[in-house]
This record gives structure tokens, sequence and C-alpha cells, in this order.
């Protein structure tokens, strides 16, 4: 089993390249489900995820030709779902136990072909991520739904969903993206309110978009999908991976330095920005060959000034930067209060953290993180993706030698992490089996 040895105290100085979003290459992959033609999806991540994704499309019969790019960060696939109409249109539980983003191919498989037999995915390491927003909205939509052995076993009498004006009882990415898919397809005209807001969802809409889907409201709450019969191939840039854009902006925080991340959104993490900002870090932005660059500095004799976070729905503080921003807080002069309002299980790096020296308390859904606190190396595990990326970078401050274990967790979201930390001057080494 892989594991990561870092020596910290090292400032971080260069350029890195944000890869595809992985939040947003998911839900896109799943799109191609919905026509026969090839779809070509540029800047997919070279993750565990992306890969088992393709490999779910596949069981299937989808066809994927891969074209890796020459860094190794990234790849464009190729992804045809043509002949699958008499396909079985099963995912299976072995693949989507190790990746429960597979649940999104069943908007796509109901919208196209009015059937499908999909694994409940099942809860993971922050919480019991239910579906019932998912299930909900489809069988108001006409689909007939009963779990099985553990698979949502799904058909529509007649063949087609109908559109409906739904709203979501709670704000779902995952939701928003399934019946989105599956509305662009249906019968008549859909609405959905409360739909969640992030930009991976409108990255989604504009690919569905070229492929010939009606949509209206794409980047606010209330989406109106007008069905058509027919979605046909196009080419798609996957927008570049916030997640990934703020976890290198939390090392540059809490380690030091001055780095240039290259094509990133801004106004994606404008909520980590304007908190990294008031704790004492100084950003520019640029247009550059290849987008947006975004420059942060924060000098390694400056104070860090602790800040309050809440995570929510976009646009506020992403849930999948909390862990991060944590490890940055343990840096901070004060007392940081971080809530987390989305899953009810985020906070096991918590404890890890503290096995590196954090001055932290967690009472529910609160942290209490006091700094500045030393870190000093030492093992620690990683327990999910997000948690994981927080004790790199706080092994990136500590003093000494931190050894990660478990990174599995990591690959699944991050390309080549530590490939791109070394080249800013971190010393991190990966250790142990062969690649993911
Ligand atoms: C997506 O998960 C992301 N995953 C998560 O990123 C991210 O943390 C999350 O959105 C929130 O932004 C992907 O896009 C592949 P939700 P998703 O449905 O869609 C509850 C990462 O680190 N809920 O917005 O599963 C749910 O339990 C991952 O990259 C229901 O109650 O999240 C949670 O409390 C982790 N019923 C809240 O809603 C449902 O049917 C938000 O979940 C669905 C969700």
């Amino acid at each position: 089993m892989d594991r990561l040895v870092i020596e910290g105290g090292t400032p971080l100085k260069g350029r890195v390249p944000v890869s595809g979003a992985k939040n947003a290459a998911l839900p896109c992959i799943a799109a191609t489900l919905l026509t026969a033609e090839p779809v070509r999806l540029r800047h997919l991540p070279a993750v565990s995820d992306i890969r088992t994704m393709i490999k779910v499309l596949q069981s299937m019969g989808s066809q994927a030709e891969i074209e890796p790019d020459d860094e190794g960060f990234e790849f464009s696939a190729v992804l045809k779902a043509e002949g699958l109409e008499t396909a079985e249109l099963k995912a299976s539980y072995e693949l989507l136990k190790t990746m429960r983003a597979g649940f999104f191919v069943l908007g796509p498989l109901l919208g196209r072909f009015g059937r499908a037999s999909v694994s409940l995915p099942g809860g993971c390491a922050i919480g019991a991520r239910p579906v019932n927003l998912h299930l909900e909205a489809l069988e108001r939509m006409g689909a007939e739904i009963r779990i099985d052995h553990g698979y949502v076993e799904a058909q529509v009498p007649g063949g087609r969903l109908k559109g409906i004006d739904h709203t979501f009882e709670k704000v779902s990415v995952g939701a928003t993206e399934n019946v989105l898919m599956a509305a662009s397809m249906a019968s008549g005209t859909t609405i959905l309110r409360n739909a969640a807001q992030e930009p991976e969802i409108g990255d989604l809409a504009r690919l569905l978009v070229a492929m010939g889907a009606s949509i209206e409201g794409i980047d606010s709450p209330v989406l109106t999908i007008h069905g058509v019969e027919v979605l046909h191939g196009c080419e798609h840039d996957i927008i570049p991976d916030r997640i990934e854009a703020g976890t290198f902006l939390c090392a540059v925080a809490a380690a030091c330095g001055d780095v240039v991340l290259e094509r990133v959104v801004p106004d994606h993490i404008r909520s980590l920005i304007d908190l990294l900002e008031r704790s004492g870090c100084a950003f520019t932005e640029r247009e550059g060959p290849n987008g947006t660059q975004l420059r942060i500095q924060r000098d390694c004799g400056q104070k860090l000034y602790a800040k309050d976070i809440i995570t929510g729905p976009y646009p506020a503080f992403p849930t999948d930067l909390q862990a991060q921003a944590m490890a940055v807080m343990t840096q901070a002069a004060g007392i940081s209060v971080i809530r987390e309002t989305i899953f009810e299980n985020r906070f096991q790096h918590a404890m890890e953290l503290e096995r590196l020296g954090a001055n932290l308390r967690i009472d529910g859904s609160t942290a209490i993180v006091a700094g500045p606190a030393p870190l000093t190396g030492c093992t620690v595990m990683a327990t999910d993706l997000r948690a994981s990326a927080a004790l790199v970078i706080a092994g990136m401050v500590g003093q000494g030698r931190t050894e990660v274990d478990r990174i599995y967790h990591l690959d699944r979201g991050y390309a080549g992490i530590e490939r791109k930390l070394r080249n800013l001057g971190a010393r991190i080494e990966r250790v142990g089996g062969g690649k993911v």
C-alpha cells in the first residue's frame, strides 16, 4: 500500500497546472450515455475515480478511446454509447462500492433507455450519503423504482420520462445532476427548483447543451429543461478543478511561499480566496496562455490570522475544502471556529491533525482550532479524499518527517499531487507498491 513521506518546513515556489475537475468529469462521463454518437471529453484528470467511471460505462457496452497527455496529469477520452439498446444496463456494486458517483448513470439511462439497474452506492467515511432526493424526483417523472438486493431496479412504463415542476427538498449536487441528465430527454419541460449551483453542474449543463439539450437558467438555482428526443456527439473541455486549486492555495497559505496556479477559475473559489486574503495572504490574477493565472503569496515571516468558516452549498465555502482550510487554521494566530453543515462526519482529519500537534477541539459539527500550533512530523492515516489532502498540507508544515498512509484515498481525486508539490520545492516522495 503506497504512502507519502514528507519532510516539512520548505516554502513552496513556482508554477503549478490545475487539472480538470473530477467532480465535473464524473457526471460528464455519465452524460455520454445519452447519445449513440462519440463524445470527446478533454482535461479529464488522471485519477482512479475517472478510470473507474469509464469502466462502469464500458461494463454496459460503451466504447472508450483514451488519449493520454504528455505530462500524465490529464487525458482526453472519446466515449461512445452505441448499441446499448439490448444491453443489461447494470452498474455493479463491485464498481460502485469503490466509487459511489457511478450512481450518476441512473439519470441518463432512464432518460435515453427508460430502464436501469444501478447498485445503491452506500455510505462512505464522511456520511450516510442517501440518494432519496434522486429517486423521489425520478419517480415523479414516471420511473417505477424498487430496491432489490441492494440495487435500484428502475423502468419507465411507456419508455419515456415526463417533465415535472420539482423543488428539491434539500440542495444536492448529485441529485441535481442525475435529474438534469434524465430531464434532457424527457417529454415536455422540467423545472428544477432549489437546484445546486456548483460550477460542476454548469459544466455538465454546457456539455448537454453542446449535445443538443435545451436548458435555461444554467448556474442559477432554477433550471428549466425542454426535453428532446435525440442528443448528438460533441467535444467538451472539462473545467479546471476548483478543489485541487483550493488545495494548493491552502498548501501555500500553511507552508508559506509564492506560487502561480495555471488554468484556474478564481470565481469558482472566491470564498476561499476571500478567507485566505483576510487571513493575510496576497493574491493577483492575470490572463495567461492557458487561461487565468492566480498567484498566491504568503511570506514566511508573515503572520496568519484565524478566521471562522461555515461550509455550505455553492457559492458558500465548499465542504470539500474544509479539511484543507482546517490545516491552514492550525497555523493562524487566534481561534478559528469551523462549522461543517453538509456532511455529518467530516472531521476525521481533525484527530490526525492533533497527532501532528494541532490544538483543536470537536464539538458535534463544529471544530474549534487554536493557533498557531507548532506541528512535528509523525505517521498519520488518511481516511477520505480531502482529509488526505489536509494531512499532506500539515506534513509540509510539520518539522521533521511525516508519513501519510492509505493514500489510495488521495489518488481518487488528485492527479500526481506529489509530483506537482515536488515541482514547487516540497520534499515529498511516494513510497511503497505500484501505481493505483
Ligand atoms: C458531491 O457529492 C461531490 N461529489 C462531493 O465531493 C461534495 O462534497 C458534495 O457534492 C457537496 O458539494 C461528486 O460530485 C462526485 P450532495 P454528492 O448530494 O452529490 C444529502 C469529493 O471530495 N443528500 O450535494 O453526494 C447528503 O447526505 C466529494 O470530491 C440527501 O440527503 O453531495 C449531504 O448531507 C466528497 N439525499 C447533502 O445532501 C440525497 O438524495 C449534500 O449532498 C442526496 C444528498
